[in-house]
């Protein structure tokens, strides 16, 4: 039985993973879910783009990779390949999950897991009566968040949002009532606010990949991907900052299995990357200026990485090709003498305060392809496929029958 994919757009991550399978000699086929029909009525179902009839390919697929980059769309192919039997990675119920920054956050705290101080409150900024008078609740909102984290500096995050956008970092009361009256319910951040402590983290965080297959118990693989930089308190990459592999030691590599089998349950299968940080306060062991000078050093041949990358004529002629480039660039990158100082100022800072350690989110379809594979040596497309395999043969209903 083959696999399916699922995605709007092959980007390099579902490109990475098609020649991934190509080479692991295993059958990936492709179904849409955007432009499509999803029809259901008492007895069948039918699932038809306007040139092709999908019915056939499904049903003999027996796991679909999502990989929607829409996180509303992830959940809507989820449950419906799982209402028609197929194994789905990551299972809806992980999804679900993972969509929501607080509900992960509360699966990991019920497992005894450390995370940010996080505060929720279910209340929208305001209100409309049915008279059409406008009910302000931002103070109120502010007021709740400040004496739940006991002030200092607050960390306010669309609920649903990714890539850093619109996460913002108040400092004072004024700010954080400013933040609220300007965000309104979305889709990324659908009710309420969540706001965190201010993690005091150094120049980095980590994103940590943990697996489960069918019939294994759940594994971290040795070495995270860190993101470094001065720029900004978040780490994401397109804000420029830079990547680095980092070793874990063996206790948080047991951690992130935990909160990987909070966010798993009971599920057969499933690939998660967690966000982690480290609280390390004042425990910077060397100047940051020496961290800053040697970030610098490695200005050239990160910008090499992204101007590799940036060749898009080159990715839609010939992927392969695309890719060995950007890995050469990584190699060179990774071969000057500055990355292994601030590597080892890295992994050295987790040592010390490896107990420090806050895990504050499961991201169920994480990037892979550029960063983690070429830094972190973990090609994510590699457990994704032998999940997916290690499910075969079973369905849901079968599990249904069993229970
Ligand atoms: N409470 C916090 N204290 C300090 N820094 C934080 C806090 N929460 C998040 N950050 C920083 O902000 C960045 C984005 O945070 P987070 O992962 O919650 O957002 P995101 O939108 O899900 O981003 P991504 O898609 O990259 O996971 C992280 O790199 C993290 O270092
Ligand atoms: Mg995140």
């Amino acid at each position: 039985m083959s696999i399916a994919i699922t995605y709007e757009y092959p980007e390099s991550d579902e490109l990475g993973i098609k020649l991934t399978a190509e080479e692991m000699g295993v059958d990936l086929v492709y179904v849409p879910f955007r432009k499509v029909s999803v029809f259901v009525n008492s007895h069948s179902f039918s699932f038809k783009s306007m040139a092709s009839d999908y019915r056939e390919k499904i049903e003999n697929v027996n796991a679909v990779l999502n990989r929607m980059q829409s996180k509303n769309r992830r959940l809507y192919a989820a449950s419906f390949f799982e209402a028609i039997g197929k194994y789905v990675l990551n299972p809806l119920s992980v999804e679900t999950l993972c969509f929501s920054k607080f509900r992960s956050l509360v699966e990991f705290w019920r497992n005894g897991i450390r995370i940010p101080e996080t505060v929720f409150v279910p209340c929208d900024s305001h209100d409309m009566t049915t008279s059409g008078l406008t009910i302000h609740n931002e103070r109120v909102i502010a007021d709740l968040i400040q004496k739940a984290l006991r002030g200092g500096s607050i960390v306010l995050k669309p609920d649903g949002g990714t890539h850093g956008i619109g996460i913002k970092l108040a400092k004072d009361m004024e700010t954080l009532i400013k933040f609220i009256e300007a965000s309104n319910p979305s889709i990324s951040n659908p009710v309420g606010f969540v706001a965190q402590e201010f993690v005091q983290k150094w120049f980095y965080d980590l994103r940590i990949i943990v697996i489960k297959e069918r019939g294994q118990t759940p594994y971290c693989y040795p070495k995270a991907l860190g993101r470094a930089g001065f720029k900004d308190f978040r780490m994401n990459t397109f804000l420029g900052n830079m990547v680095f592999d980092v070793s874990l030691p063996l206790d948080v590599r047991k951690i992130a299995v935990k909160c990987g089998a909070a966010v798993g349950k009971d599920s057969e299968a499933w690939v998660l990357a967690l966000d982690a940080m480290l609280n390390i306060g004042e425990d910077r062991f060397v100047d940051d200026e020496y961290v800053k000078a040697e970030l610098e050093k490695l200005v050239p041949s990160f910008e090499a990485v992204q101007e590799a990358k940036r060749d898009e004529r080159m990715k839609n002629k010939d992927f392969r090709r695309w890719s060995e480039r950007v890995e050469d660039a990584y190699q060179d990158y990774k071969s000057v003498e500055a990355y292994t100082h601030v590597k080892e100022v890295i992994e050295a800072s987790v040592k010390r305060d490896k107990n420090e350690m806050v895990f504050h989110e499961a991201n169920a379809c994480p990037d892979f392809w550029e960063q983690t594979r070429n830094i972190a040596e973990i090609n994510v497309a590699v457990p994704l496929i032998k999940c997916a395999k290690s499910v075969e043969g079973w369905s849901i209903y079968q599990r249904i029958k069993q229970c």
